[in-house]
């Protein structure tokens, strides 16, 4: 159902996007490096193979960050540094990370946190502390969607539901629907 006009500013802004395939999820996260800033969180959500990474991996493409983004599952965290005045991108897998906040600290990155955009993959939960403002992306397979996978050994796509919904004043008002892939 549509969100009614009249939805006031403190009600979080929130968009769905429809996402049959890997590829239009990475252009999903090469669009979202348009909304963000230096000091912006973003946390991940979604099963194992939902497709955290792969947005991810689009992000710092469309950062134009150093490094390929892959599964930080053997790392706490992995600073891709920018190859030009933009921000790092930070991506951490909240999975070992047990502490929140203190543990994220201790990290002892070679960046500041308040410089990077910082991406965690299992977020919910367990980093919210990091920061009041915050964008919260949760990945899903859709229900019923249609695999469009091709023959055997070929990688399969189904379709996922990506809902992101801006917490804080840094998203007031913001227009999370830039996200949808044309
Ligand atoms: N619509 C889709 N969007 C994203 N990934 C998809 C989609 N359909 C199939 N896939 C596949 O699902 C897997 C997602 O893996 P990954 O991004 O590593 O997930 P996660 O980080 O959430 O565990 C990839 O193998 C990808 O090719
Ligand atoms: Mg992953």
């Amino acid at each position: 159902m549509e969100a009614p006009l009249s939805s006031t500013l403190d009600e979080p802004v929130r968009h769905t996007v429809t996402v049959p395939v890997p590829e239009e999820m990475r252009e999903v996260g090469r669009r979202l490096a348009g909304l963000l800033r230096p000091g912006d969180l973003v946390l991940l959500t979604g099963e194992l193979g939902a497709g955290k990474t792969t947005l991810t991996r689009g992000l710092g493409e469309g950062l134009g960050v150093r490094g390929a983004v892959t599964s930080p599952t053997f790392v706490i965290a992995r600073v891709h540094p920018a190859l030009d005045a933009g921000p790092a991108l930070v991506h951490v897998d909240a999975y070992r990370l047990g502490g929140g906040l203190d543990e994220m600290e201790d990290l002892d990155l070679d960046v500041s946190l308040p410089e990077s955009v910082v991406v965690v993959e299992w977020g919910e939960g367990k980093v919210e502390e990091l920061s009041e403002d915050r964008l919260s992306i949760v990945i899903e397979r859709a229900v019923g969607g249609e695999s469009t996978g091709g023959a055997e050994g070929e990688e399969e796509s189904d379709v996922r539901t990506v809902t992101v919904t801006g917490l804080g004043a840094r998203w007031a008002g913001a227009d999370l629907s830039v996200l949808s892939v044309a």
